[in-house]
């Protein structure tokens, strides 16, 4: 895991009389220098469009002091790595909102095994502004595949942005830098919240969770979108509340010529799964439903 433990001159000296105020001692200040699996926080050195939208949480960790801490892997997927990381200001009372919280750092994967087999129907009607990079990723050279991880990782923040500020039940995105997308960690302490598909429920707790799972899905029809790979594997439940995820290829249903296929599927593999639950659910009766809802 490599962290960068440099930093810019301007946050440097901030951060050396901030925790400890007067310099004077040296020996607490030299004990908060980031050591193995940490860096300094990369929210001060983060450009503003970079950084989650207003309003901002409360438990958002602002502070040039705050050191980040390596936790784990969290999940191992097909195309990044989930991992936990605590942002924390050092000595400062855990409980106080602003000095500590966990965060989920999802990092699109650098080797080349991973596999980018969506970038071709969902890209369809999104532009890359520069020819350089289009011919780059359609060849797939390493300089393509590399512009198109940090591609996905922007994307995906840009979809949790969107989706934030619509209202829709999504982790809130933290920050995004290169291939790595820091966003709100949907857990208890270090455990993360199961998977729709990991979730036993009876009869009236699975209606609820589809209510939530249709309401997730009308909102962002509303707004002419769909998630575009929308499975119980990337829906959490967290205290009985669905949480959606894994969003860098949200389809633009206007733009996209395959986005009703795409909305299509998503009620398919939705209705599927609460079928199998003993949840009645038509999917061709659902997907008209959001249909008539799409906002164009
Ligand atoms: N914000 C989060 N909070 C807690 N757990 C999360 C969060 N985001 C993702 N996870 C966990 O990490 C797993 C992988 O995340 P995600 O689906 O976004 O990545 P992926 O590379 O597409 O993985 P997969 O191939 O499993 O679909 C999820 O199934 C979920 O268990
Ligand atoms: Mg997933």
């Amino acid at each position: 895991m490599t962290f960068l433990s440099s930093l810019d001159d301007t946050t440097s000296s901030t951060r050396s009389a901030t925790p400890f105020g007067a310099a004077s001692d040296s020996l607490a200040f030299q004990a908060a220098e980031p050591g193995e699996g940490q860096r300094w926080s990369t929210w001060p050195a983060t450009i503003p469009t970079e950084r989650g939208p207003e309003p901002r949480p409360d438990w958002l960790v602002t502070s040039a002091a705050a050191i980040d801490t390596e936790l784990g892997v969290v999940k191992t997927g097909k195309e990044a790595n989930l991992e936990l990381i605590e942002r924390a200001i050092p000595d400062a009372p855990v409980d106080v909102p602003g000095n500590r919280v966990l965060l989920a750092a999802k990092r699109y994967r650098t080797s080349e095994h991973s596999d980018f087999h969506r970038s071709a129907i969902y890209t369809e009607g999104r532009g890359l502004r520069r020819t350089r990079d289009v011919r780059a990723v359609a060849k797939g050279t390493s300089f393509g595949r590399a512009v198109a991880r940090v591609q996905w990782a922007y994307a995906e923040f840009d979809a949790l942005t969107r989706l934030t500020e619509l209202g829709a039940s999504v982790p809130y995105p933290v920050q995004v830098h290169d291939t790595e997308v820091l966003m709100e960690f949907i857990g208890d302490g270090r455990v993360a919240a199961p998977r729709l598909a990991q979730v036993r429920a009876d009869a009236a707790e699975l209606r609820e969770l589809f209510h939530q799972v249709v309401d997730f899905m009308r909102l962002l029809a509303r707004a002419g979108l769909a998630h575009g790979d929308l499975s119980p594997y990337n829906l959490l439940v967290h205290h009985g509340r669905v949480v959606a995820i894994d969003l860098p290829q949200i389809v633009d249903l206007v733009s996209n010529p395959q986005g009703f296929d795409l909305l299509h599927r998503d009620c398919m593999n939705v209705c599927d799964w609460f079928t199998r639950q003993r949840l009645e659910c038509d999917a061709e009766e659902l997907f008209g439903e959001l249909v008539v809802e799409v906002g164009f």
